[in-house]
């Protein structure tokens, strides 16, 4: 199949990239770089061994730039990643999270439908739960009140697919609900590149690995968890980058409406991976006790058995390799694509 990739030179697009050509699909990207680089997918056509992946510096907001990109290619399905993803930012940002998720993804929709491709595999996130109702989190579990406008995005984004589908039945949707992606592509040469101080805990512990932050603060460690700190199911980014492509087998046979849990169905807590990045790695991470961050939930961790089920889709990596993975891309690219 032909695949349009949006946001496909961020973190999980570009190794999603890599699964969709070693499975015998093509893609082309459209990104508006705003927090990746065209680095990326350099490094990506690399490791596939092609001359260039396709590439639209287009915002899914224009609508003329996304005819444009119809114009010039046809599409089987749509692999959506594009979108705006850090939480503390849609707090202090919410229209320019709603404005970019939400009026992108809607311009998006309309553009492909006017063009009669109606799939699509959008990115969704175990936020959809909020504080959830039930561990292990299955997807029959309701979808929670967000506690910030990213999470509300993807909730609200869901509701807006799911009744275009049961209107238009020649629909096919897929939401994948992401746990927390971690890890980088065995080969070190992709991998996540956050811009600033990190958000997330795996990239904040590679940039203490790396000397680029003193130590880490693990935010509480007084939750309801076997050791205090958080709990969350991590999974191997190119786990969840194959999940797309088993995703993808799903909509060429028509599935209509789907939504899947993408996770390793494992809790680890922040001392958990603390412990396992030093020993896999050899390398000491300082780290000290903060407050607790305002919405954090103590616990948070997938079933992952329909996706298993219903894809043949299971993770294979564990916690080591992930640290592993994370560790050989920040070692060998301190700086992230700006390395040199
Ligand atoms: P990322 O920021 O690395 O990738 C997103 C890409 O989308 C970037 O390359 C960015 O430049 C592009 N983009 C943003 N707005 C755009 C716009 N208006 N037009 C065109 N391109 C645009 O993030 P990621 O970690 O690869 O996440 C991919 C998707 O998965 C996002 O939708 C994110 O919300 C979702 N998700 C991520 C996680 C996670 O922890 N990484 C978890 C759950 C869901
Ligand atoms: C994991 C654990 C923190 C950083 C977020 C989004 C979610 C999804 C994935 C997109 C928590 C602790 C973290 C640090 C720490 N993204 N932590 N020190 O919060 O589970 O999920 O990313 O959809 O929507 O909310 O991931 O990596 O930020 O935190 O102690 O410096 O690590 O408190 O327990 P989270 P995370």
């Amino acid at each position: 199949m032909n695949i349009l990739v949006t946001g496909g030179a961020g973190f999980i697009g570009s190794h999603t990239l890599i699964e969709l050509y070693s499975a015998g699909h093509t893609a082309v990207v459209v990104d508006n770089l705003s927090n990746s680089s065209q680095e990326s997918l350099r490094r990506v056509a690399k490791i596939i061994g092609i001359a260039e992946i396709p590439f639209y510096n287009v915002d899914i907001r224009d609508r003329e730039g996304l005819e444009k990109v119809f114009a010039c290619h046809h599409f089987d399905a749509c692999i959506h990643f594009a979108g705006l993803k850090a939480v503390g930012e849609s707090v202090a940002k919410p229209w320019e999270y709603y404005d970019n998720n939400i009026s992108g993804t809607l311009t998006l929709l309309d553009v492909m439908r006017r063009n009669g491709c109606k799939s699509i595999i959008f990115s969704s996130s175990a936020t959809v739960y909020g504080d959830p109702a039930e561990i292990p989190i299955s997807e029959q579990c309701p979808k929670g009140q967000c506690s910030n406008p990213y999470g509300w995005t993807k909730s609200m984004l869901e509701q807006v697919m799911t009744d275009m589908q049961h209107a238009d039945t020649e629909w096919n949707v897929v939401l994948l609900r992401y746990f927390n992606p971690i890890g980088a592509h065995q080969s070190g040469t992709i991998g996540e590149d956050p811009n600033g101080i990190p958000n997330n805990l795996m990239p904040y512990i590679t940039q203490v690995a790396v000397g680029k932050r003193p130590e880490l603060g693990v935010f509480g460690n007084d939750y309801d968890t076997p050791d205090g700190t958080g709990v969350r199911d991590y999974i191997h980014v190119v786990d969840l980058a194959r999940g797309h492509v088993a995703a993808l087998q799903k909509v060429g046979q028509g599935s209509g409406l789907s939504v899947y849990n993408l996770g390793t169905g494992h809790g680890y807590s922040v001392l958990d991976v603390v412990k396992a990045f030093e020993r896999i790695n050899g390398v000491r991470i300082p780290y000290s006790i903060k407050p607790r961050r305002a919405g954090d939930i103590a616990t948070c961790y997938s079933n992952p058995e329909k996706a298993n089920r219903e894809l043949g889709w299971k993770a294979l990596y564990g916690i080591d390799e992930m640290c592993r993975d994370s560790w050989r891309w920040q070692s060998q690219n301190p700086d992230g694509y700006a390395t040199k």
